[in-house]
């Protein structure tokens, strides 16, 4: 067959040099976010130049975006090993204490979620980030003493998707800190492609952009719509992942046209239909449409805003006019 309009996985892959792994592995095959690569790029240089460590990086931004890959790729390119861990599963001191004592030297320690380790266990970062070094206290009662314990260089990488949660003495102790961006439809479309590849899918080129334009600016999402779209293309058809199958695809998947899912939908209808537009507390959202109030702060309200469809205003959430064009609802004035 002949397919100049299909993206062939192999010559993708080569043409990229890449591994097999949906992950890209270093700041050139990482799409988007180009002014954080374009610095990161200038700080990793000039640690190595430097031989020291690089400084803390703090990444935030909407769930999705990169963070944990960006975190990799910082692994990576400082030729340093990798240690993964989150917040919640740093219970007690204790546990960041024993994470911090196998580091080796220029070791990156990557903290997810780091705005939910609790306070007490925080404080053992402040000592490790800026002198490399913890104290810990032996015995107990009047025996009780502290030992400081030196500590290998290392970098690092927090991640949350809430820069607010964080306390100041944490905040200010990371050197670089980074707001991950949405993604353009562009930019999306090319990790698409990218994915298809690693995949071993072939993908047509407009039932990428049809995938992109619909995945809210998130890479986690288009790759989870193009996974299931290649499943439906598998069964159902041909296994080619064409514009027809993308549409059908998505509508069963409900996903409309502007990428909204079914929360997206509750949430803003909720708000016109009981609340006739808003403005509505948080709180009385959450609780009117079932929805737990930080899965709509963290994951759904941040692409609404972005794409103008709320607005947060201090007495709550309003939805715009736009919204009300997107569900062909007609706004009603109140009295
Ligand atoms: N997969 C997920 N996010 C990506 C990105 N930013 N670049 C390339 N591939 C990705």
């Amino acid at each position: 067959m002949e397919d100049d309009h299909l993206l062939s996985s192999d010559s993708i892959l080569e043409d990229q040099g890449l591994d097999r792994s949906i992950r890209p592995s270093d700041l050139d095959h990482y799409i988007g976010q180009n002014e954080i690569k374009q610095n990161l790029k200038v700080f990793i240089r000039a640690a190595k130049e430097r031989q020291e460590p690089l400084d803390h990086v703090l990444l935030y931004g909407p769930p999705g975006l990169g963070k944990t890959t960006l975190s990799m790729i910082i692994a990576t390119e400082m030729g340093a090993g990798i240690r993964t861990t989150s917040g919640p599963a740093l219970e007690r001191p204790g546990d960041l204490a024993a994470v911090l004592s196998s580091l080796e030297p220029g070791d990156v320690l990557f903290i997810d979620e780091i705005h939910r380790l609790p306070r007490h266990v925080e404080e053992i970062l402040y000592p490790a980030m800026e002198d490399f070094c913890m104290d810990i206290v032996i015995g107990k009662d009047e025996t009780a003493h502290s030992v400081r314990i030196n500590l290998p260089p290392f970098t690092l990488v927090g991640a949350t998707t809430r820069a607010g949660y964080l306390s100041p003495p944490l905040r200010d102790r990371f050197g670089v800190i980074n707001r991950l961006q949405f993604y353009s439809p562009e930019e999306l479309a090319m990790i698409i492609k990218r994915t298809a590849a690693v995949l071993q899918t072939e993908i047509e080129e407009d039932a990428c952009f049809e995938i992109a334009r619909r995945s809210r600016g998130t890479p986690r999402i288009a790759n989870r719509l193009l996974k299931r779209i290649r499943d439906f293309a598998q069964v159902e058809s041909d296994g080619i992942v064409d514009r027809a199958t993308t549409r059908d695809g998505l509508s069963r998947l409900h996903v409309d046209e502007a990428g909204l899912d079914r929360v997206d939908h509750q949430l803003l209808t909720g708000i016109i239909r009981q609340f006739h537009g808003g403005p509505v507390g948080l709180d009385t959202l959450a609780a009117a449409i079932g929805e737990e109030r930080h899965t709509i702060e963290d994951v759904h309200e941040p692409y609404l805003l972005q794409i103008g469809y709320i607005q947060r205003t201090p007495r709550g959430r309003m939805v715009t006019d736009l919204a009300y064009e997107h569900f062909n609802i007609e706004r009603k004035d109140q009295d």
